[in-house]
C-alpha cells in the first residue's frame, strides 16, 4: 500500500563531474557549466528582478512563481540578488511546484555544485525535512524570506493556491520531454495567479508553448539567449483576454 503522506522522490543519476539528471524526464536540471548564468539570464534578467527588487519600498513584497523546484538553485539565486538589493524590511515570497522532491541527501548534494551559494542553501537544508505532499511553507532570514512548496503534480497543486504572483519562473524540464508542465490548463492557473504587468521568463521558445501563453493572456518576446540557447522567451501578462463578442 502506498504511503500518501510521503512524496515520490526525483530519481537522480549523477553525471562525472556531479550534475544531475531527471531519470523519470531523461532530462537536466540546468544547462551543462551555464547553470548559475542561465538561472540570472533566463529568470532574474527576464523578470527585471534587479530593478524591482531595488525599488520595493519598506514593507514591500515581491512574490515569485515557479514551476519545478528541482534543485532550488533558481530560488538561491533569487534570494541572494533579493539579500543584496531590496531595502532590509521588504519581504520575498518564493512559491514554487515539484511534483517529484529531490530527497535531502540528493538536495545535499547538488547544493555542493555552489559553494558560493551556501548563505543560501545551508538555512533551506536545515528545514528540508519531512517534506510531505501539498502546500509547507519554510520561514527564512528570519521571516524576512517565505518559501511556500507545493509539493505534487503542478496542475493538482495551481488551482489550490491562492496568491497573486508578481514574476513567474517557467522551469518544468524540455517542452519535448515534459508536455505536461506546458498546456493551456496550467497556463490558465498562471494567468488566474497572474496581474496585468506580471512577467514571466522561460528557456523554452517551442511555438506550441508561445502560443498557449499568447492565449492565456501573456503578450511574449523572443529575446536572445545564452550559451546553446539561441533565443529565450519573456513575458507580461496583460490582464484576462475580452470575453468574444456575443
Ligand atoms: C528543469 S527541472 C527544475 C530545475 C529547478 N528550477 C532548479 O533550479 O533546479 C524541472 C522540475 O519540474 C518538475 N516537474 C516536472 N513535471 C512536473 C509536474 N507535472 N508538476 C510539478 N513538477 C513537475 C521536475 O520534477 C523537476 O524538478
Amino acid at each position: 500500500m502506498s504511503d500518501t503522506t510521503l512524496p515520490q522522490h526525483a530519481q537522480i543519476d549523477w553525471d562525472d563531474q556531479g550534475r544531475p539528471h531527471s531519470r523519470q524526464y531523461d532530462d537536466v536540471y540546468f544547462a551543462i557549466n551555464e547553470g548559475i548564468d542561465e538561472t540570472l539570464h533566463v529568470f532574474i534578467e527576464q523578470n527585471h528582478l534587479r530593478q524591482r527588487y531595488a525599488e520595493l519600498a519598506p514593507g514591500g513584497c515581491l512574490v515569485i512563481g515557479e514551476t519545478g523546484f528541482g534543485t532550488g538553485m533558481n530560488f538561491f539565486c533569487a534570494w541572494q540578488l533579493f539579500a543584496e538589493l531590496a531595502h532590509a524590511e521588504a519581504r520575498l515570497h518564493f512559491v514554487s511546484v515539484e511534483k517529484y522532491p529531490l530527497s535531502r541527501d540528493d538536495l545535499e548534494r547538488a547544493m555542493r555544485l555552489w559553494p558560493q551559494l551556501a548563505p543560501f542553501t545551508r538555512p533551506l537544508l536545515d528545514q528540508y525535512v519531512a517534506i510531505h505532499p501539498g502546500f509547507q511553507q519554510l520561514s527564512l532570514d528570519g521571516g524576512r524570506v517565505t518559501l511556500t512548496l507545493m509539493i505534487g503534480d503542478a496542475l493538482e497543486q495551481l488551482p489550490q493556491l491562492d496568491a497573486r504572483i508578481d514574476a513567474w519562473f517557467l522551469d518544468g524540464f524540455a517542452p519535448a520531454k515534459n508536455p505536461d508542465m506546458w498546456t493551456p490548463e496550467l497556463f490558465a492557473q498562471l494567468a488566474r495567479l497572474s496581474h496585468p504587468g506580471t512577467t514571466l521568463g522561460t528557456f523554452t521558445t517551442t511555438g506550441w508553448v508561445r502560443r498557449a501563453l499568447i492565449e492565456a493572456g501573456f503578450a511574449m518576446k523572443k529575446v536572445p539567449g545564452i550559451g546553446k540557447k539561441w533565443e529565450v522567451m519573456h513575458g507580461v501578462y496583460g490582464g484576462a483576454p475580452a470575453a468574444p463578442a456575443a
